[in-house]
């Protein structure tokens, strides 16, 4: 990839060499973002790496597809794995380094310790996901001290995890600023995603129907009409294109991700989770 303006990222495979890279930046004198990913990196992605660029001098890319986030029946062994690409999409945009450690580095003989995350974390994905955001919160915070970075971002696409690492890094007292980055969305609207890659051409046409259904609904809402009754259309189109299981598509509270008491006055989010095929999809959009 000799058109690239940047060489390949270095990859630390442990935690003490990661450590070791960053001492070393500290001692130039050089501030650091993070950039947590699980790899099968797109342009979303690699967005979060720019904004990190555009903020520090330095960024880290963690690429790690945790085994504690996903329940038995899930796509664990199936979830894409292409660090070899991934490595050249960094260099596209001028990553530092790639964390990418095994699962015996984050989870040695012994590991005993579990974070469970209540708060933001209660309702929406727990629902379907009952122990998702205790593996994601787990891992957040081993990789957030692992890295010590001033920063560290997250999409928007991810809103109830982003509002989960958020109360994490708040009530541990991680000392990094939680950065929460834009929904990257292909032309057609479909919020990116690895996942996206399990869909086959007539699932992967239908998929827009998530962000144009939410779309209507939130022009309806801001236009003055009662959520469920905008809610409520949405559901059907969704269900009519395609999708088999609509697991929520609802308006929350836009920080806490309470039930909305007062539409008037509230910030407002609407968040979404579907399956289609073999294939969960979730998004939202602020309302
Ligand atoms: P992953 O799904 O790889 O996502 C890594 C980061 O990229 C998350 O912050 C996610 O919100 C963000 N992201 C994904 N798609 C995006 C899009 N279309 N636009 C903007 N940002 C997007 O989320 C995880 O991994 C894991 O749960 C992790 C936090 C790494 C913990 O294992």
């Amino acid at each position: 990839m000799s058109a690239n303006p940047h060489p390949r990222p270095s990859v630390a495979h442990s935690i003490a060499a990661l450590r070791e890279t960053v001492r070393q930046w500290r001692r130039a004198g050089e501030s650091v973002a993070m950039v947590p990913t699980m790899g099968a990196l797109h342009q979303g992605h690699l967005d979060l790496v720019r904004a990190g660029l555009a903020r520090r001098d330095r960024v880290v890319v963690s690429i790690f597809v945790n085994p504690a986030q996903f329940a038995p029946h899930e796509d664990f062994d199936a979830y894409p794995r292409t660090l070899d690409s991934d490595l050249d999409k960094l260099a596209g945009v001028g990553a530092d380094v790639v964390f990418a450690p095994s699962a015996r580095e984050m989870y040695p003989e012994g590991f005993a310790t579990r974070i469970v995350p209540e708060g933001a974390a209660l309702g929406l994905e727990t629902d379907f996901r009952p122990h998702f955001f205790g593996g994601v919160a787990t891992v957040v915070a081993k990789l957030l001290l692992a890295c010590l970075a001033d920063d560290a971002m997250f999409g928007e696409k991810d809103y109830q995890q982003l509002a989960v690492v958020r109360q994490l890094v708040r009530d541990l007292n991680i000392p990094t600023e939680i950065v929460g980055c834009p929904t990257t969305r292909e032309a057609d609207g479909l919020a990116m995603s690895s996942r996206n890659a399990y869909l086959t051409a007539a699932e992967r046409a239908a998929a827009p129907v998530l962000h144009a259904a939410m779309q209507d609904a939130a022009r309806a809402i801001r236009g003055g009409a009662m959520i469920e009754v905008a809610l409520a259309p949405a559901r059907e189109r969704i269900l009519a294109a395609g999708f088999r299981d609509l697991n929520y598509l609802v308006v929350r509270h836009a920080v806490t991700l309470a039930e909305v008491k007062d539409p008037a006055s509230e910030p407002m989010r609407m968040l979404v989770a579907a399956w289609i095929g073999k294939t969960r999809l979730i998004d939202n959009i602020a309302v």
